[in-house]
């Protein structure tokens, strides 16, 4: 056996073992399921809103165009031609830039943290639709019974109703994280996806026909035109993008590490982009036509209704589950929504972590599983199911998005694209497969276009935060879990980045057999089944 053949034996072992998607099809399913979640559902119909309703479409269509797909695609072909979780593809990219893999690694397990809390609250929920638990005041019973909401700070006063869907959603998420990524992540997107599609689709007819839905439409969808010349709007839509298809952070790049070599990683992500889409405007749709029914109902104006985040499902839906027709199962099936959605997304953030510590450390899924888990489910227990809980989570929440995502997008995109200089190599390892083929203009759109569309957010983002502190918080919360936190993750990441590779780790440059020799023909894509230079390369993780 050659050298050569023997790396690429030697190779394709290590990818046994780390596992991988059976097919594309699962894999694009596990990256829809992590791109559609809680961001979705209630932050997409409201950000739309704000931001010149019908007109936001066009801003929300030219970000999603041209920094949106490209940088997910850029994230597809590090892991996929890198074939290891996010440090070590960024160590085989470059040695150097190990630290912002771990960067990014570090902002998943703060995500993982609160997030598993918002889906917890969501479980709750879908029971209470079944009996209207909140009565008169869905208000007062959500921050007075069911958060038990104290003085805004770090209290230690347990509120048992939060504590135990909150382990609940632990213990479901680490059963699947323990049992790998097909059995685990693969089997859970096959099964939970179709079901999404389903009872979110019900719900948006459901919601179609109350009375005054037209009403909520025409708010959401009449187009204000100035918008378009506020810079904060095409601002909303870049940020908007970022989040909701889950780029930038680690994730696609470990999904993508566990995609077969021979597979088309580009028309997976126009698929994944637009299905994404698709889904938001959706949420838009169904949001909004209930929000018009309560509008009507109350004699008040859809923008009275219409408020952000956590009011706008936790406040105003249950106001629209107790006053119309079918209450209860429009509650089961926007509160089961946001559950499904939330957890597919959940896997995939807490794999970023999982697939590292297996990568760096060489452990088994099950100890890397319990290593990252059980911590993680700790703090999220210690922080989320107190008094304070909400607090925490909202300051954590807002600033891991606005610094951390963003940042370490930003930086990356412009590492990957003049310091080392690599658009080239990764755009030729999209194309051995990928159609249709990206060239000059992806570059221009992943080395330019993105990072200036991430840097006006970023301007954005810290003038409006240093004009007025986020929330009317104590300044040492800010201070600590907001601004503290952000500087501290990529500190905790470049660290992470001096500890050795387990041995015999392949590192510096794709590993072999990542680079099979393009079709002879570069220019059209083959029609045969098999492509010259691909046939004795078969990805072990298929
Ligand atoms: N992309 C995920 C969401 O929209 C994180 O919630």
């Amino acid at each position: 056996m050659s050298t050569t053949a023997e790396g690429a034996a030697g190779q394709a072992d290590v990818e046994r073992r780390r596992g991988g998607f059976s097919s594309r099809r699962v894999f694009i399913l596990a990256a829809i399921g992590s791109a559609v979640g809680l961001g979705n559902i209630w932050r997409f119909p409201y950000v739309a809103y704000e931001n010149g309703g019908g007109a936001f479409l066009l801003p929300y269509l030219v970000a999603l165009l041209t920094a949106g797909i490209p940088f997910l695609l850029l994230d597809y072909a590090i892991g996929h031609r890198h074939r290891g979780s996010a440090p070590l593809s960024f160590a085989r990219l470059r040695r150097g830039t190990e630290g912002l893999g771990w960067w990014q690694v570090a902002i998943c397990f703060v995500i993982a943290v609160y997030y598993a809390a918002v889906i917890a609250w969501a479980l709750r929920y879908t029971l209470f639709s079944l009996d209207q638990a909140w009565g008169d005041d869905p208000e007062a019973f959500f921050f007075g019974e069911f958060l038990q909401v104290g003085d805004p700070g770090v209290t230690a006063d347990v509120v048992p109703g939060v504590l135990v869907p909150l382990a609940i959603v632990w213990l479901a998420v680490l059963a699947i994280m323990a049992l790998g990524v097909q059995r685990g992540i693969g089997v859970t997107s096959l099964v939970f996806i179709p079901v999404l599609v389903l009872a979110f689709g019900a719900l948006v007819v459901q919601a179609l026909l109350l009375p005054g839905a037209g009403g909520g439409l025409d708010a959401l969808f009449t187009p204000d035109w100035s918008a378009l010349t506020s810079a904060s709007v095409w601002a909303a839509a870049f940020g908007q993008i970022f989040f909701s298809l889950s780029i930038g952070f680690g994730i696609m790049i470990t999904y993508a590490s566990y995609v077969g070599r021979r597979e088309d990683m580009v028309g997976s992500g126009l698929v994944v982009g637009f299905s994404n889409s698709g889904f938001e405007l959706l949420a838009g749709i169904g949001v909004f036509a209930a929000l018009g029914f309560m509008a009507q109902a109350g004699g008040v104006a859809v923008g009275d209704v219409a408020t952000g985040g956590i009011g706008l499902a936790f406040i105003a839906f249950p106001t629209i589950i107790s006053e119309a027709p079918a209450g209860a199962l429009i509650g089961v099936l926007f509160f089961g929504s946001l559950v499904i959605a939330g957890i597919t997304s959940l896997i995939s953030v807490i794999e970023v972590v999982i697939s590292a510590v297996r990568d760096k450390f060489d452990t088994s899924r099950l100890t890397a599983t319990l290593a990252v888990g059980v911590p993680a489910a700790v703090l999220s227990l210690v922080l989320f199911s107190t008094t304070s809980g909400i607090f925490v989570l909202d300051v954590v929440d807002h600033f891991v998005n606005q610094y951390g995502i963003l940042v370490v997008a930003l930086i990356s995109m412009l590492v990957v694209a003049w310091a080392v200089q690599a658009l080239t190599g990764l755009g030729d390892h999209l194309n051995v497969h990928g159609r249709p083929r990206v060239g000059t203009g992806w570059r221009v759109l992943v080395g330019i276009v993105a990072p200036v569309g991430l840097a006006i957010v970023l301007f954005f983002a810290i003038q409006t935060d240093l004009e007025a502190p986020y929330g009317d918080y104590p300044s040492w919360l800010l201070l600590v879990l907001g601004w503290g936190m952000v500087v501290a993750l990529p500190l905790i990441g470049f660290l992470l980045a001096r500890m050795p590779w387990r041995a015999g780790t392949h590192l510096d440059g794709p590993p072999p057999g990542s680079d099979p020799a393009p079709p002879l023909d570069p220019a059209p894509a083959s029609t045969s089944g098999t492509r010259p230079g691909t046939v004795s390369e078969e990805g072990g993780s298929r």
